[in-house]
C-alpha cells in the first residue's frame, strides 16, 4: 500500500496562545480559506478556548482538538482535564506527549501511553508526538529513540484502535526554532515511526497509519515536506496562528 491510502491531516497546535475571543476570530478568518481542503483540518487549542472554537468551527470542515488529556476518569488530579469533560464540549482530537509536555511537565513514555489509551478508549483521535533531541540525533540514536517512543506510546493499543492514532514526528531541535528538518530527514524520521509500527502490528497495518511531521513547518516549506512518501501532513505550531499561512499549508497538502 502507498501514501494514497492514508488520510493526510494538518493539525494546528496553538500551545498557550489565544484567548477564547481571539480563538473565535482566528477560526472565522480561517474557515473560508480551508473550506476546499482535501485533507483533514484540525485545530488543537487551549482548554478554555474549546467551547468558543467548537462554536466558531460549526458547519465547517475544521475539527477541534485539545492539547492534552488525563488518563484517569476523574478524581484528585488538580489542574487536569478528563476524557468525559472533553467529550462533552465537542472535542474530537487530542495531542499527547508533545515534547514541551515531556520537557517542562515531567511527561514520560509511560504517561504518554496511559493518555493514549485513555484517548482511544474514549473515542478520540490521538495525535501522539515523538521526537529526538539534537544531542540524541548527534549521538546517532534517532532511529532507536523514535522506535522506542513509538512502541512505548502504543503499548496495549489494539490494531483496531490504531485507526484512531496519528503519530507526529517532531524533532525537538526543530520545534519553534525556525530550523526545519530537511524533507529527507522528515521522511526518514516518519519512516522510522512507521517501521516501529510495522514491527508490532505488521506492514499492512503500518501502511495505513497517518504519520505527520512537525517542527517549523510553514507556508514556504510545507509543499516539499508533504510531498514525501512518509509524510502524511503536519502538526503546525507557529504557522497555525496565522490564517493565511495555515491555509497555504492545508492547500499544499490537498494537492
Ligand atoms: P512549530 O511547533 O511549528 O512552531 O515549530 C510545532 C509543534 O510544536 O507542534
Amino acid at each position: 500500500m502507498k501514501k494514497e491510502v492514508r488520510r493526510a491531516v494538518i493539525a494546528g497546535n496553538w500551545k498557550m496562545n489565544k484567548t477564547p475571543s481571539e480563538a473565535a476570530a482566528l477560526i472565522n478568518e480561517m474557515k473560508p480559506l480551508v473550506a476546499d481542503a482535501d485533507c483533514d483540518v484540525v485545530l488543537c487549542v487551549p482548554f478554555v478556548d474549546i467551547p468558543a472554537a467548537v462554536e466558531a468551527a460549526k458547519g465547517s470542515n475544521i475539527k477541534i482538538g485539545a492539547e492534552n488529556i488525563h488518563f484517569k476518569e476523574s478524581g484528585a488530579y488538580t489542574g487536569e482535564i478528563s476524557a468525559a469533560m472533553l467529550k462533552e464540549i465537542g472535542v474530537e482530537y487530542v495531542v499527547i506527549g508533545h515534547s514541551e509536555r515531556r520537557q517542562y511537565f515531567a511527561e514520560t513514555d509511560q504517561t504518554v501511553n496511559l493518555r493514549t489509551l485513555a484517548a482511544v478508549n474514549a473515542g478520540f483521535k490521538a495525535i501522539v508526538c515523538v521526537g529526538e533531541t539534537l544531542e540524541q540525533r548527534e549521538l546517532g540514536y534517532t532511529e532507536t529513540l523514535l522506535k522506542y517512543q513509538t512502541k512505548m506510546a502504543l503499548t496495549n493499543v489494539t490494531a483496531d484502535q490504531l485507526k484512531n492514532i496519528i503519530i507526529a514526528y517532531e524533532p525537538v531541535w526543530a520545534i519553534g526554532t525556525g530550523v526545519t528538518a530537511t524533507a529527507d530527514q522528515a521522511d526518514e524520521g516518519n519512516g522510522f515511526c512507521r517501521a516501529a509500527i510495522a514491527e508490532v502490528y505488521g506492514n499492512d497495518v503500518a501502511e495505513t497509519v497517518t504519520v505527520q511531521y512537525g517542527g517549523s513547518m510553514n507556508a514556504k516549506n510545507a509543499d516539499e515536506l508533504v510531498s514525501k512518501v512518509n509524510v502524511d501532513g503536519g502538526l503546525i505550531g507557529g504557522a497555525s496562528l496565522k490564517a493565511e499561512d495555515f491555509s497555504i499549508i492545508v492547500k499544499a497538502t490537498s494537492k
